[in-house]
């Protein structure tokens, strides 16, 4: 079973998702051509990215067990999908820069690759995310990725502050790439 096939499988029990991880494939896919990343890689990594996002903590908490993780049972819960997808990911023998940015894909981390920067931005800018700012981003990120990547942290450094959202592991991302906006 393809990547693609198991992802339509999971997904026929919430139909109303699937154009949020294809907006995320396509811009994973444009984002990874324009830069001359592995294009091929992103459009699998999408549709690994939220594979297992409903499931319920003790799934996640026992494929980390399971793997040998089992220290990823303390993490926030709303970042546990990323983590038990990368592990069916590096199962499934995708690349271990693919591995990565599938685990990394919400919050981000210190000193990311290009398929970590694409996947994450293409996750927060798709095009059926409802904020307004989402449309400027798009547009920039076609002609600087690197630019549209922090502004991006920008405005989810202002989401996560003021609706309860910071921790240990997003922090460390927006000081790295955001230090000026967390100095304000
Ligand atoms: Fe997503």
């Amino acid at each position: 079973m393809t990547i693609k096939d198991r992802f339509y499988a999971v997904y026929a029990a919430y139909p109303h998702r699937i154009p949020h991880v294809e907006g995320v494939r396509e811009w994973a896919v444009k984002l990874a051509t324009l830069n001359g990343v592995d294009a091929e890689g992103l459009d699998a990594a999408a549709y690994y990215h939220d594979l297992t996002k409903y499931e319920p903590k003790a799934y996640h908490v026992a494929l980390f067990r399971d793997h040998g993780h089992p220290e990823w049972e303390h993490l926030p819960e709303f970042m546990m999908h990323g983590y038990s997808a990368s592990l069916i990911a590096l199962n499934d023998g995708l690349s271990a820069a693919l591995v990565q940015a599938i685990r990394h894909h919400t919050t981000g981390q210190e000193a990311m690759t290009p398929e970590e920067k694409i996947l994450m931005l293409a996750d927060k800018i798709e095009p059926t995310r409802p904020y307004a700012e989402a449309k400027t981003l798009r547009d920039e990120a076609v002609t600087h990725l690197d630019v549209a990547f922090t502004s991006m942290l920008a405005y989810l450094y202002t989401y996560d502050q003021t609706h309860g959202r910071l921790n240990a592991y997003n922090l460390k991302t927006y000081r790295y790439y955001i230090p000026e906006r967390m100095a304000e």
